[in-house]
């Protein structure tokens, strides 16, 4: 059966733990891995838009000794003109994985079920694991462990963030809070799988409509974009009811000493987060996004090794 990672529990906790320490090791090594050596390509589709993802895939590959093709779907046959199926079909007898950004999660799906090469979720409209992968670097970078932390979400928690969130961080044996208005809470489904999760790796979960109570003695503080990647016609709208959502110096006053701030990028400064905040002192969202780099080689490696 070929591995994929098409949201962040399809690796065990043990898994995603070896490859957090695979990344920060690669991250001191740089050239040290060439799985792809050949060179082997790796596609890189994108449906939506991207600077951090497309930069640390196309870099990420290049180190480990392959090549990175880079497709727009709009400039391909994917989508409108060709099923998923028949493209993974093409792809699987050319290239070494499959990486790619789109909308709905079931197109991953389809996709995986029928490539025999790994593929990756590099964002849908369900899911963004590769960020949380990078975010569990930082975490893992700055206090040497993620387990028994506890990390507070507060903002739109009905998106691809705050469900990555819940559920990698309750792998990673973190405590999960999540801080957001009304009609913006993660859906049940999604609450569920992560209060399963943690249950079994030694965290809790909590979930309230109060940003404070959220942020109370939190080590790490994370918020997203209020308006996500094609929900752009909705976005006044939106944005008028996250009144009070908004992660600034006094929200930060409510987390642990020595919390730090991570944003998965970009940043909406004055809306979701205060430029205080992300150009302040505690933030490491610099040091997050490079992670997406070594984080993603060390999950690429490990799935060249799965398959
Ligand atoms: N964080 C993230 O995925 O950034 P991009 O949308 O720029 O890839
Ligand atoms: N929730 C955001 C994440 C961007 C990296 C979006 O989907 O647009």
């Amino acid at each position: 059966m070929t591995r994929h990672f098409l949201k962040d529990d399809d690796i065990t906790a043990e898994e995603q733990a070896a490859i957090i320490d695979r990344a920060i090791a690669m991250k001191a090594d740089r050239f040290s891995e060439k799985p792809f050596s050949g060179p082997q390509t790796v596609a890189v589709i994108f449906d939506k838009t991207s600077t951090r993802t497309r930069v640390s895939f196309a870099v990420g590959i290049a180190d480990l000794g392959g090549v990175p093709l880079i497709i727009d779907s709009g400039v391909s046959q994917l989508g409108k003109k060709e099923s998923v199926a028949d493209t993974a079909k093409v792809l699987e007898r050319q290239v070494a994985q499959i990486v790619w950004r789109t909308y709905a999660q079931a197109g991953l799906d389809e996709m995986a079920a029928n490539s025999s090469v790994p593929v990756i979720n590099a964002l849908s409209d369900m899911w963004h694991p590769c960020q949380l992968l990078a975010d569990l670097v930082t975490i893992k970078e700055c206090f040497g462990k993620t387990a028994g932390l506890t990390i507070a979400y507060v903002g739109d928690a009905n998106n691809n963030m705050a469900n990555s969130y819940l559920v990698a961080c309750a792998l990673a044996g973190m405590n999960v809070a999540i801080g957001a208005p009304q009609g913006f809470l993660p859906t049940e489904a999604v609450v569920d799988r992560a209060r399963k999760i943690a249950a079994t790796n030694g965290g809790k979960i909590l979930i309230t409509t109060d940003p404070a109570e959220a942020v109370a003695g939190a080590d790490v503080v994370v918020t997203d974009t209020w308006v996500s990647m094609g929900m752009e016609a909705e976005a006044e709208e939106r944005k008028a009811q996250f009144d009070g959502f908004t992660v600034d110096e006094n929200l930060m006053s409510n987390a642990g000493q020595g919390a730090i701030f991570l944003h998965c990028l970009p940043a909406y400064r004055g809306f979701e987060v205060s430029g205080e905040v992300i150009d302040g002192p505690q933030s490491r969202v610099w040091q997050e996004a490079e992670n997406r780099l070594h984080a993603q080689k060390a999950l690429m490696a490990w799935l060249a090794e799965q398959n």
